[in-house]
């Protein structure tokens, strides 16, 4: 069975009760349900982690292969926008990566117009809420399948 690695970054575990104007009231262990629930569907593994951590983030890509892992879904929050140390984890290790976005990170602030991620990343989606993790388990599942 293939083996994807989710991985929600900083102040992702406070979604429900932050900033519902922009994120909604879903809370992450209703996204993570969701996502096991397309992950059954689909027939691939998941691990879940959430951390607040930058070098917990780069420690879990850096070692993504050795643990067996074919893919990862990422949403880097706020790391998005300053962490070269991320970048660089997922561009050593290679592996099909699908950036996610709850909110259109292009049509907020300046600030965060601009994803260090991405160009390291098979793809992107923002801007769909829950949806757009839904999505982004999805095309990982179809790389996969290619
Ligand atoms: C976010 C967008 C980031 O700019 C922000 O720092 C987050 C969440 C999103 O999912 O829309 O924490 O990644």
């Amino acid at each position: 069975m293939q083996k994807i690695l989710v991985i929600h970054g900083p102040n992702l575990a406070l979604l429900g009760e932050r900033e519902v104007n922009v994120y909604g009231k879903v809370t992450l262990s209703q996204i993570n349900k969701g996502l096991e629930k397309i992950a059954k569907e689909q027939k691939v593994a998941l691990k879940i982690f959430q951390s607040n951590h930058e070098g917990k983030i780069v420690d879990i890509i850096g070692k993504a292969k050795r643990d067996g892992f074919n893919a990862i879904l990422i949403n880097p929050a706020a790391y998005t926008h300053t962490s070269v140390a991320i970048r660089d984890a997922l561009a050593a290790i290679k592996l099909p990566t699908i950036e996610v976005h709850l909110s259109n990170i292009y049509s907020r602030e300046e600030f965060r117009q601009h994803s260090l991620i991405s160009a390291v990343a098979t793809g992107q989606i923002c801007g769909f809420g829950a949806e757009s993790y839904y999505l982004g388990l999805l095309a990982c599942c179809k790389i996969l399948k290619k």
